[in-house]
């Protein structure tokens, strides 16, 4: 193992320091894996010290037999491995004008990883879920004091909820490994949920107990935080943010990168959505007035993205240009061209414009 590989922020941004929060420079996004030390952090609370020697797994609330597993038992397990793609749910929220509060993520609060551990439904089977139950609450071991008002009095888990019929499907997983090495402590060592389709803030981190509810969750990581307007007969009504909305991001040319006019410059980026997969990207290098469709790298895979490219031929004219990406998923969503403000800092999954200037420097001004 390499220096590198064992330092797992080796090349990321910060966007905070304590707790960490640091996203990759997208541009260096070429794999379709995201070797993990480029995979960004997010997290609320400093990452805790999980012992694993004496980790327990509680499964409980709404079951006919709460349980509880030590590592070696989860370990023991029949295991699934999957390629899941994680996106902060605020990444992006730099492009937002007027600026919106948060950590200004620019491109990388994504990633593709690979991921192994046993399906959250193995778990719930074996504990017997009482037919009353309606979500599966996943709770973290970090706590704190969360940062947005309301806040509540006292330091709280962080924890989310899942609708039972998403926590019931195979490809959520209670994870220890990330592209094949033991989970690193700012990734979720030792167990971690993954959530395949839904935005990452579900993939709950030091996972130490899965409980199942009766009553529909409202804890403040679905409201106050990670939440959005809804319409329900006219009202405006919060809801808990979940799947993942159709998006693609342009990783190459980097934003305000100088180009050398009139040469063939390959435009690349990735593009993911929640439930379904991606069909087409289309790219725009005239700010959205014409668009050319992409070459798709990767096959289509739900839950993954599929990385695009572009060969552009580069202007003769020097200035500043404007470069759009557009994808398409195989339900028909297409991005929309503006952000939904009822999502307020979050879901920021419009065409983001990457300027250019082809030409030397000084065309800057132009
Ligand atoms: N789980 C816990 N326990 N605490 C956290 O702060 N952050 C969530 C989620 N799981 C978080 C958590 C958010 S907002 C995101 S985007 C993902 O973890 C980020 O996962 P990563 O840091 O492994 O990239």
């Amino acid at each position: 193992m390499s220096a590198l590989d064992k330092d797992t922020s080796a090349g990321l941004i910060i966007r905070q320091m304590v707790p960490r929060n640091l996203e990759a420079p997208f541009d260096q996004a070429d794999s379709y894996l995201t070797p993990t030390r480029l995979f960004y952090i997010r997290s609320h609370f400093p990452a805790p010290t999980v012992d694993i020697a004496s980790y327990r797994l509680s499964i409980d609330g709404a079951v006919r037999n709460p349980c509880s597993l030590t590592y070696q038992e989860l370990r023991d397990m029949p295991a699934d491995t999957r390629v899941a793609l994680l996106e902060c749910a605020g990444n992006g929220r730099v492009f937002l004008v007027p600026q919106e509060r948060g950590a200004q993520w620019e491109l990388g609060a994504v990633g593709n990883a690979e991921w192994t551990g046993v399906p959250l439904a193995a778990l719930l089977e074996r504990a017997g879920v009482a037919e009353n139950a309606c979500e599966i609450v996943l709770e973290g071991a970090d706590r704190g004091r969360p940062a947005e008002e309301p806040a509540p009095p006292g330091p709280i888990a962080y924890a989310r909820s899942l609708p039972l019929s998403k926590a019931l499907q195979r490809d959520v997983l209670i994870a220890y490994q990330m592209n094949g090495r033991d989970l690193s402590q700012d990734h979720g060592s030792p167990v971690r949920g993954v959530v395949p389709g839904h935005y990452g803030m579900a993939s709950v981190k030091w996972l130490t107990r899965v409980h199942a509810v009766r009553e529909p969750f409202h804890g403040y990581w679905q409201t106050v935080d990670y939440g959005y307007w809804d319409h329900l007969d006219g009202n405006p009504v919060r809801r808990a943010l979940g799947e993942m909305k159709i998006k693609s991001e342009i990783a190459r040319p980097h934003m305000y990168e100088i180009l050398d006019p009139h040469q063939v410059y390959t435009i690349s980026g990735a593009a993911w959505t929640g439930e379904t997969e991606v069909v087409g990207v289309a790219v725009s290098t005239d700010g959205g007035h014409t668009w050319a469709e992409a070459q798709l790298l990767d096959p289509a895979q739900r839950h993954a993205w599929r990385r695009f490219t572009l060969d552009w031929m580069t202007p003769a004219t020097p200035g500043r240009y404007v470069l759009l990406a557009r994808a398409t998923d195989a339900n028909g969503n297409v991005q929309a061209d503006t952000h939904d403000a009822n999502y307020g800092s979050y879901v920021i999954n419009h065409p983001l414009p990457i300027e250019v200037f082809v030409g030397n420097p000084s065309t800057r001004s132009t």
